[in-house]
């Protein structure tokens, strides 16, 4: 096996994958389709990050290729459903920044509630500005967390760690941890809170939902986190309600709009406003969390290629086989239709080749079924295997 890893990997990557026997070729950069088109010729697995498009037309010229890594936590830049329809696996990294951002949010808070940039900036300018005016501890205060997802969940047990009284809305039914209470309905979260954060993905309903009307509603002096997406709230209305003091301070890191290159102009309304903390997009940039995402995509991809577990694959159906003590395992992935696992099995009777182990995994249109042989598997049955029309890909693993 060949991995061909882009966009400057964690070297963890590379070293994990290195151990496991793959061969690694690392290179800085991100490719264009064409120059990936050209150089995959040579490779079984790719990682890439987010600035590496993985097309239909880069997938089409190489059917062959076994797994895609996206280091990263989306996975938009690669084409999932050419990558299902040629038995590619795809895996990402969900959950490597999780902490990260929990600990942005905590930093922010606690610095809007002690006006930090203010005190900074005053001292930066010479002047001594020593009161305890407008600053509060955080213990004791109510956080509503608006999506109790990965981060808004982890951040709900680490600021009830720290005193605050957590309550938290989400359209889905979840458990509450700790002591946390749920709200009913964002409104009666926004009656309730002194400080309002939002963890919300980023599906297109979302657009906007942290309106004027929604601002207003918060309580008087409140502040404000937005970590999740910035097309969620209007930002001239938060600047409006900055401005009036209705709310008294807010920490934002996602914007409608935000600069492609390091170094590029931004531009927003809420820059200058004091007590407002603008960061560039950073909730999840801890080399921490690049560490993790490294140790994480690699041990997915080593995993498939040793054993076939698609654990956590973002495409494929989930199958956690460990390894294997019989003579061989033969992973088929195949269109998910009625009596293709008979099929299959027919071809393992036709060819007298005994079945240690089997299982069988389902997700939508797609079927995954590993199987463990009590002989080696001669060219014959591969061969026969493959022909099993509804076959995606056949790949024996020793
Ligand atoms: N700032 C950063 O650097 C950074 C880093 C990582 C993730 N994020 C963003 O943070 C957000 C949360 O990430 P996550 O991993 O926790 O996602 P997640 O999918 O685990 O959680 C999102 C939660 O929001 C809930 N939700 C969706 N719409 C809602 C609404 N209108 N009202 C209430 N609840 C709603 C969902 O039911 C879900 O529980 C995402 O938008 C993600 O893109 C930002």
């Amino acid at each position: 096996m060949r991995a061909l890893l882009l966009e400057n990997l964690h070297p963890l990557a590379s070293s994990l994958l290195t151990e496991a026997g793959i061969e690694v070729e690392s290179r800085s950069g991100a490719l264009s389709e064409d120059e990936l088109i050209t150089v995959l010729e040579r490779f079984d697995l790719l990682g890439i990050r987010s600035k590496t498009e993985v097309t239909g037309r880069v997938l089409a010229a190489h059917p062959d290729l076994v797994a895609v890594g996206a280091f990263c936590i989306g996975t938009n830049q690669i084409d999932l459903d050419a990558a299902t329809e040629r038995g590619i696996a795809v895996f990402n990294a969900p959950y490597s920044n999780t902490r990260s951002v929990v600990e942005l949010a905590i930093a922010n808070i606690i610095a809007m509630a002690r006006r930090l940039t203010v005190r900074d900036k005053a001292l930066h300018a010479g002047v001594w500005d020593k009161s305890s005016d407008g600053s509060h501890e955080i213990r004791g205060r109510t956080l509503g967390i608006v999506g109790y997802g990965n981060i808004g969940s982890q951040l709900s047990v680490v600021a009830e760690m720290l005193g605050m009284q957590v309550y938290f809305y989400d359209t889905e039914e979840k458990l509450a941890l700790g002591n946390a209470r749920r709200c009913s309905s964002l409104e009666e979260l926004l009656d309730t809170v002194e400080t309002v954060t939002l963890h919300v993905d980023g599906r297109a309903g979302n657009a906007g939902i942290f309106d004027a009307t929604r601002i207003a509603r918060m309580r008087p002096r409140s502040l404000f986190l937005n970590l999740s997406r910035g097309f969620v709230v209007d930002y001239d209305a938060l600047r409006d309600a900055l401005v009036s003091g209705h709310v008294a301070g807010a920490a934002v890191d996602v914007f409608p709009v935000e600069p492609v290159r390091r170094g590029d102009r931004f531009d927003s309304p809420l820059r200058g406003l004091p007590n407002v903390i603008l960061t560039p997009h950073v909730g999840g940039s801890t080399e921490e969390a690049q560490e993790d995402i490294g140790r994480f995509v690699a041990t997915k991809l080593r995993n498939y290629v040793q054993t076939g577990s698609t654990a956590l694959s973002v495409n494929l159906p989930t199958l956690t086989p460990g390894h294997s003590s019989h003579a061989q395992r033969v992973a088929h992935i195949h269109h998910n239709t009625p009596g293709v696992l008979a099929k299959v099995n027919q071809v393992f009777a036709e060819h007298d080749v005994n079945i240690g182990g089997q299982v069988l995994a389902t997700r939508g249109q797609t079927g995954y079924v590993v199987t463990d042989t009590g002989s080696d598997l001669s060219p014959a049955v591969v061969r026969a295997l493959r022909g099993v029309p509804e076959t995606i890909r056949v790949r024996v693993i020793d």
